[in-house]
C-alpha cells in the first residue's frame, strides 16, 4: 500500500524504518558512502526554503493482525519549486524489479501533474539501477558531473599548510564557521551572482540575493546541516573576492560535502582558489574530529577547478546525471503501463 506520509509528524519506528531503507539502498547502491544516523532526520525529511513545499509517501507490507503497521518498502518524496518537482525514490534492494518504484513514481507525478507543474527532475547515480530505471520511464539525461571525494587520511597536512598561505598580497583569508557575518551577507551574494557558471555544486542549491542566502542559510541550519564558510577579501575594496562553502550534515557528519567555490572574474589567478579550499580543510579538521571524507561535484569542462581538487588529493568517484521528462508525458505514459 503506498500512502502520503508526513515526516514531520511520523513516530519514531517510522523514521527508524525510513533510515534502514535508506541505508539498505546505500549499501546495496553506493557501498563506499557512510551510513546514515537519526540525527536530525525528521527535519532533514520536512524542513525546505520558503516558498518550497515537499510531498511525501511510504510504500508499506500490509500491516499486523494486531493492526502494527506494516514495513516501510519503499519510499517517495518529490520537491515542488519553480516549475518543477523534484523526485527522489527509494526502494528496498531485496524487493527491486517487483513493480513498486514504477508504482511509487505514478503517484508523486500525478500529484505534481494535479499541482500544475510542467516538469519532473531527478539526480541519479551513475552505475547503480536507478539509471535504466529512469530511461525506461521516459526520463532524458540533461547534465553530467562527476563526483570526487577525499580521504582526509590521505592528506599531506604540512603542504596543505603551506598552500593556506599562498595567496596573492591585498587578499585576506577568513574562517566563518555558521555562515558569513552578516556584514558580509551583501558582498557574499554579489560573489555568487557574479560567478554562476564557475561553481563547485551545480545539483546543489545556490542563492544569489542577500534575502535568499539568508534563508538558505537558516534552512540548511534547520535541516541539521552545518555549514562553514571560507572567504577572501580583497582589502583594497572590502568585496568578496572568492568564496568556498563546506556543509557537515547531521546525517553524516564523517563526510562532509563540499557546495559552491568561486573566485570572482576580476580575482583570478592569485591562487585564491587554492588557498581557500587548503585553509577550509585546515579549519574543518579542528572544528569537526570526527570528519573522514568531503565530497564534491564538477562538471567535467571545469578543468581548473578539477586541477585544483586533484591537487588537494580528491580522487574522482562516480557520474551523478541530472534527468527530467515533461509531467503529462510520464504521467501518460505510466497510467498506460498499469
Ligand atoms: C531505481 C529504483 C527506484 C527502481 O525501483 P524498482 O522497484 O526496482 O523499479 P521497477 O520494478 O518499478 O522497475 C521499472 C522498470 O525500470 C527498469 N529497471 C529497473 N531496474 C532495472 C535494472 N536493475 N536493470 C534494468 N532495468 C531496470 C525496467 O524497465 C523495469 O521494468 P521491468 O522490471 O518490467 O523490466 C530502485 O532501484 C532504487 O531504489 N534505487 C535507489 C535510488 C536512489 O535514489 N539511490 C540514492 C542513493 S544511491
Amino acid at each position: 500500500m503506498v500512502r502520503e506520509w508526513d515526516p514531520l509528524t511520523a513516530s519514531s519506528a517510522e523514521i527508524a524504518s525510513l533510515l534502514d531503507t535508506l541505508n539498505a539502498v546505500l549499501a546495496a547502491d553506493l557501498p563506499q558512502d557512510p551510513p546514515w544516523r537519526a540525527s536530525s532526520l525528521r527535519e532533514y525529511l520536512s524542513e525546505v526554503m520558503p516558498g518550497e513545499r515537499r510531498i511525501s509517501w511510504v510504500a508499506e507490507g500490509d500491516p499486523t493482525a494486531d493492526g502494527t503497521p506494516g514495513p516501510m518498502l519503499g519510499h517517495v518524496n518529490v520537491l515542488l519549486l519553480g516549475g518543477m518537482g523534484v523526485l527522489e525514490v527509494l526502494v528496498r534492494p531485496e524487493l527491486r524489479r517487483t513493480g513498486l518504484g514504477r508504482e511509487l513514481v505514478r503517484v508523486a507525478a500525478r500529484r505534481v501533474w494535479d499541482e500544475g507543474f510542467q516538469s519532473i527532475g531527478v539526480e541519479v547515480v551513475g552505475d547503480t539501477p536507478a539509471v535504466a530505471f529512469y530511461e525506461a520511464l521516459g526520463f532524458t539525461r540533461e547534465y553530467v558531473e562527476t563526483r570526487s571525494v577525499l580521504d582526509l587520511g590521505t592528506v599531506e597536512w604540512p603542504a596543505l599548510a603551506e598552500m593556506a598561505t599562498e595567496v596573492g598580497a591585498g587578499y585576506h583569508v577568513e574562517f566563518c564557521p555558521g555562515g558569513p557575518p552578516d556584514d558580509l551577507i551583501e558582498a557574499y551574494a554579489r560573489a555568487k551572482a557574479e560567478v554562476r557558471d564557475v561553481d563547485d555544486g551545480e545539483l546543489r542549491p545556490s542563492s544569489y540575493d542577500p534575502q535568499r542566502l539568508r534563508e538558505s542559510l537558516d534552512t540548511l541550519h534547520r535541516r541539521g546541516m552545518k555549514p562553514y564558510i571560507v572567504l577572501a577579501l580583497h582589502e583594497q575594496t572590502g568585496e568578496v573576492a572568492g568564496l568556498t562553502e563546506v556543509v557537515v550534515p547531521a546525517q553524516h557528519p564523517t563526510r562532509a560535502d563540499q557546495y559552491d567555490t568561486i573566485v570572482v572574474r576580476d580575482h583570478r589567478g592569485y591562487g585564491i582558489d587554492r588557498a581557500i579550499k587548503a585553509r577550509m580543510l585546515l579549519e574543518l579538521r579542528s572544528a569537526e574530529p570526527e570528519l573522514a571524507e568531503v565530497q564534491t561535484w564538477n562538471a567535467q569542462a571545469n578543468e581548473a577547478m578539477l586541477k585544483v581538487n586533484a591537487e588537494l588529493g580528491y580522487r574522482p568517484d562516480r557520474d551523478w546525471c541530472e534527468y527530467s521528462v515533461d509531467v503529462a508525458e510520464l504521467v501518460h505514459r505510466l497510467d498506460n503501463q498499469r
